[in-house]
């Protein structure tokens, strides 16, 4: 545990490891009550030579990040914001699908505790509210090469747990579980069934390819709808029609024309003008 870890949290190594169901994942288990960026202590531990499997949770977050260069709100004793080190032995052109297997894991986890959520490409975890679908959880992932080759893949989850308001900026766009579901949610429970749900994919993926884990993507996905998409600085509107077995979405506009869209490069928006990753 380190320095300004909390023993008494819920998320704390004597909460969340003893239940662990993984081989790999999580067995190394970072708690801190405060970061700047959880996917940032897990780049400077990966650089330091942390081997894979390395979870660090942080309670709080000062300078959460979502994609695209917005911020996380991460606020402290309500949610999850986690970050696992993985160093597949892959090239680097391969791992584009960790992140949508990531969020696959996750609706699953979800689904099993009862809730339904849906997932929009390539990374938004989004929960049925009386205004409609709003976001609960995103998935940021980075990853460092050597050559064509991976170093490591650091992939970090926010998910908003148990936050019951959100400043005035989100709060048209973002929500919980706890409000989106009514009841306050164990979030060390969470991660734990998380773990053992990305393990089992991450495993499949690592054996035979991304296939499986996209199914599950696909079944929890928000596809057949209307989107936009940036993709760098040029607008394409049209259908989501699928993922690919890169993880790439394929939009059909209105001449026809099927686009093929990957993740790193694009947001995807049924709304203009977000400003914060959770929007
Ligand atoms: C997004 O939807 O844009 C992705 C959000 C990812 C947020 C998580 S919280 C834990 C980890 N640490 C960060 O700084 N970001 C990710």
């Amino acid at each position: 545990m380190s320095q300004n870890a909390t023993a008494e949290s819920d998320l704390a190594p004597e909460a969340v490891c003893w239940p662990l169901r993984t081989v790999r994942l999580g067995r190394v288990y970072e708690f801190l009550s405060d970061c700047a960026s959880t996917n940032d202590v897990a780049r400077s531990r990966a650089a330091a030579g942390a081997a894979e499997g390395l979870v660090i949770v942080a309670d709080s977050q000062s300078a959460g990040r979502g994609r695209l260069g917005r911020s996380w709100h991460s606020p402290a004793g309500e949610n999850l914001y986690l970050s696992l080190l993985l160093r597949p032995a892959l090239p680097a052109r391969e791992v584009a699908p960790l992140t949508l297997l990531a969020g696959g894991a996750l609706a699953r986890t979800l689904a099993e505790a009862g809730m339904v959520s849906r997932l929009r490409w390539p990374n938004d975890l989004l929960v049925p509210t009386a205004n409609g679908p709003r976001k609960a959880g995103g998935i940021l992932t980075e990853m460092a090469t050597s050559g064509e080759g991976v170093r490591h893949v650091v992939l970090g989850v926010g998910l908003n747990v148990n936050s019951q308001a959100f400043p005035p900026e989100l709060a048209e766009r973002a929500t919980s579980l706890r409000l989106a579901f009514g009841r306050a949610i164990d979030r060390a429970r969470l991660l734990v069934e998380f773990l053992a749900a990305f393990e089992a994919t991450y495993d499949d993926f690592l054996a035979r390819g991304p296939a499986a884990g996209l199914v599950q993507w696909r079944r929890h996905a928000d596809l057949g709808r209307v989107c936009r998409i940036d993709q760098a600085g040029t607008q394409i509107e049209g259908i989501a029609l699928d993922i690919d077995d890169g993880g790439a979405l394929l939009v059909r506009d209105d001449a026809g024309r099927v686009h093929r869209l990957i993740s790193g490069d694009a947001s995807f928006s049924t709304t203009e003008g977000a400003g914060l990753a959770q929007g």
